[in-house]
């Protein structure tokens, strides 16, 4: 059985009051039966891990090199430092506002499972990619381009967040949230047999609560990454139950 995961992305948004937030998720899910994680800047990591309860607590990106002269960058040790478990690596705003190709994302896995992290490795397709028909190829060279070789069930995870989908209020149909992650776990099996199939996929792009069950019905859906709607406890908290009761 794989353990299910609600994961929420704050992206660039955040400041000290928005722990409130936390706090009324935390009192709302005290023991929760499935894994939640928020993702915060990395200026919240600290104070967040302070207060974390059930709580994972994870960073959005680390840098592939351990330490060194790159300024504004920060590395997975740092991310471990100030109480993170799980780190978000080669999201679609990353891959589009960093240049960041597969390449550079193996390498920051293969940094973050290097400091014990759980790297949640983001994939997904453009528009453009899925009406030329280009979804399923565009997923299985990013997975094979992106996802090391120490990738294992405990230390990675795959988020299938369809670039048009993120922020968009567009969420894709069930029947292709289910070819897409059909295709990986094929792909994810194929590549570490046992560890494939144990391996989690979440599924990201416009989640919200008058969703969330449906997407969490489709197979091979083993949890959500969630941007907007998980800024505040009134919408994580309904996901988190839906992906609960799923
Ligand atoms: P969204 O973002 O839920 O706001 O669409 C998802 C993500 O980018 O992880």
């Amino acid at each position: 059985m794989r353990r299910k995961l609600a994961a929420g992305n704050w992206k660039m948004n955040g400041t000290a009051d928005s722990l409130t937030e936390v706090r009324a998720l935390i009192a709302a899910h005290p023991a929760p039966s499935i894994d939640l994680l928020i993702c915060p800047p990395a200026t919240l990591l600290a104070q967040m891990a302070d207060i974390r309860g059930p709580l994972h607590i994870g960073g959005q990106d680390c840098h592939a090199a351990a330490s060194g002269a790159h300024t504004g960058d920060i590395s997975a040790a740092m991310l471990v430092d100030a109480g993170a478990s799980h780190v978000i690596l080669g999201h679609s705003e990353r891959r589009a506002d960093h240049r960041e190709t597969d390449n550079d994302v193996l390498a920051k896995a293969d940094a973050a499972h290097r400091t014990m992290l759980t790297a949640i490795i983001c994939i997904g397709e453009t528009l453009a990619q899925r009406d030329a028909g280009q979804t399923l190829d565009v997923i299985g060279t990013q997975l094979a381009g992106s996802v090391p070789t120490g990738a294992s069930a405990a230390n990675t995870v795959i988020a299938y967040e369809p670039v048009w989908a993120i922020g968009t209020g567009k969420v894709a149909t069930l029947d292709q949230i289910a070819e897409v992650h059909g295709f990986i776990r094929q792909a994810m099996r194929d590549r570490f047999g046992t560890e494939g199939v144990m391996m989690r996929i979440l599924y990201g792009g416009s989640v919200k609560p008058g969703n969330a069950a449906d997407i969490f019905g489709v197979p091979e859906v083993d949890g959500a990454l969630v941007g907007g709607a998980s800024l505040t406890s009134a919408d994580f908290s309904p996901i988190i139950t839906a992906l609960e009761q799923a």
